[in-house]
């Protein structure tokens, strides 16, 4: 036994942090996610060998076992991926199924008999979180969460205080360390590249700060509107949907501090404490639009004011970012599809050789999608003329560094594994809603934009004074 092992200050639960998974239960198998996400990602990670317990299916429909692997194949073939029948058939070996309601106690004996003989379960939550404190007591109940880790999805809350009482109803039955929340965002490899580009080149770091960058601006573009989300999508908006969330780690990935150790803590402790360092969003830097035509989309109100593109400021008051704004745009059915991390520099001062030229700023781009990749923009001298021109110095990840896993893949990996420094904590739900809340409760009104534009026109008022938006990286998208 570890000396570690050996402390009798450490709870179960803390051994047992980093200890690989003995069983997978998900309850919500049947669902939306299910078909197509998780699936696709247990398949990807049976093809790696990634994968090394049983699943447990759980849901209310009345399936056999048979039916609930034909559905995953079709599932996995319906995400675009060719079934190969030898590993299909590993992953199915794996499969099993309880058919139950998530409030009835009997579920959770059903659930106990399942994984009779397994001690370190992961619970997957694909359920609707107003069911999430159901589950998790019917769970300690059936006395199965002391060794457990609980993995639960977005939506987490719907503002600050529904997200308090939902890390409330959690913790009634579970230590923090036992709740893995998913944004996928933070499983994108080019998410983590942004950390470890940042810190893992001596170049990058004296330079990422208030003295050389002007301003940081994130953008993600989608080229389709709200389809057959309607329901979902009207009651929350851009805001609530991708910019509470997911673009926030984001910006906390650009702007976060080295980690002091590969601790899952230690990584998201820096995470965190970028939000601690931002004050509130204020509602005179925000600014909201809807495409034209959202109003007929199925299921969303009549005459709704819901933002289906944002656009804001945000400041972090520290040593390094003090004075620098951060600006992020998200929209549906904008020109383009890109997501992207854009740092602007300040610009050279005027060049006493050319001074006809007017230097223009460099840039520096991590393309989180598609085609994730990293351009460095620099000015170089046109051949044969005294003038410069802007050029990229860039780089397609999959191209030189080989194919990495999906979001899905690595988190429900990790999740099996016990690593929990891609999952996200109370504190850090709870700060990213504080920042917001203030827009929520005093909304700008919305402005509508044409489809395939690049929003409201007021978006770009926001930086006044500052680089205006930069057309985003659209180079050797496949
Ligand atoms: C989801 C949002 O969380 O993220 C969607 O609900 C959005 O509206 C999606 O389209 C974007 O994720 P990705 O990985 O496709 O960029």
């Amino acid at each position: 036994m570890s000396p570690r092992n050996l402390d009798p200050h450490r709870s179960a639960v803390e051994m047992n942090a980093n200890e690989p998974a003995d069983v997978m239960v998900i309850f919500g198998i049947t669902g939306d996610l299910a078909r197509k996400m998780t699936f696709r990602a247990l398949y990807r990670l049976e093809r790696r060998k990634k994968l090394e317990c049983p699943i447990v299916g759980v849901a209310i429909d009345d399936w056999s076992r048979d039916h609930l692997i034909e559905h995953g194949r079709q599932a996995i073939a319906d995400s675009g991926e060719t079934v190969d029948d030898a590993v299909f058939g590993r992953l199915a070996a794996r499969l099993s199924y309880v058919v139950g309601d998530y409030t009835a106690p009997e579920t959770y004996q059903l659930v106990a008999e399942a994984i009779s003989g397994k001690n370190k379960p992961v619970f997957y939550l694909e359920i609707p979180p107003f069911l999430f404190g159901r589950v998790v007591q019917g769970l300690a109940d059936a006395d199965l969460t002391k060794n457990a880790r609980v993995v639960v999805e977005k939506p987490f809350g719907h503002d600050l205080e529904s997200a308090r009482v939902l890390n409330a109803d959690l913790r009634m039955v579970l230590d923090e360390d036992q709740i893995l929340r998913i944004d996928h965002f933070l499983g994108k490899e080019p998410a983590m590249d942004i950390m470890f580009l940042r810190f893992a080149n001596s170049i990058f770091e004296p330079i990422w700060d208030r003295n050389n960058i002007a301003s940081v601006q994130i953008t993600m573009a989608e080229n389709f509107g709200v389809e057959d989300r309607g329901q979902f999508y009207d009651p929350v908006g851009a805001m609530r949907d991708v910019v509470q969330n997911h673009l926030l780690q984001l910006l906390a990935l650009v702007a976060m501090e080295p980690p002091a150790s590969a601790d899952a803590d230690a990584i998201r402790r820096r995470r965190v404490d970028v939000f601690r360092a931002m004050p509130d969003l204020r509602p005179s830097n925000y600014v909201r639009g809807q495409y034209d035509g959202y109003l007929d989309v199925k299921g969303v109100a009549p005459e709704s004011t819901t933002e289906t593109f944002c656009a804001l400021r945000l400041d972090i008051d520290n040593w390094r970012w003090s004075g620098v704004p951060f600006f992020i745009r998200a929209g549906k059915n904008l020109g383009t599809k890109v997501t992207e991390v854009r740092v602007v520099f300040k610009k050279p001062p005027k060049l006493a050789f050319a001074p006809h030229l007017a230097p223009d700023a460099n840039h520096f781009v991590i393309r989180i999608d598609p085609t994730p990749g990293a351009s460095l923009g620099v000015r170089a001298k046109k051949p044969g003329e005294r003038a410069t021109r802007g050029v990229d110095l860039s780089l397609i990840f999959s191209q030189a560094l080989g194919q990495a896993p999906e979001p899905y893949e690595r988190l429900l990996s990790d999740a099996l594994a016990g690593d929990r420094s891609l999952f996200t904590g109370e504190a850090t739900i709870e700060e990213t809603w504080r920042l917001v809340q203030p827009l929520l409760d005093n909304p700008p009104p919305v402005i509508p934009y044409e489809k395939g534009s690049w929003g409201p026109k007021e978006a770009d008022k926001l930086l006044r004074g500052y680089p205006s938006w930069q057309d985003p990286w659209l180079d050797r998208i496949s």
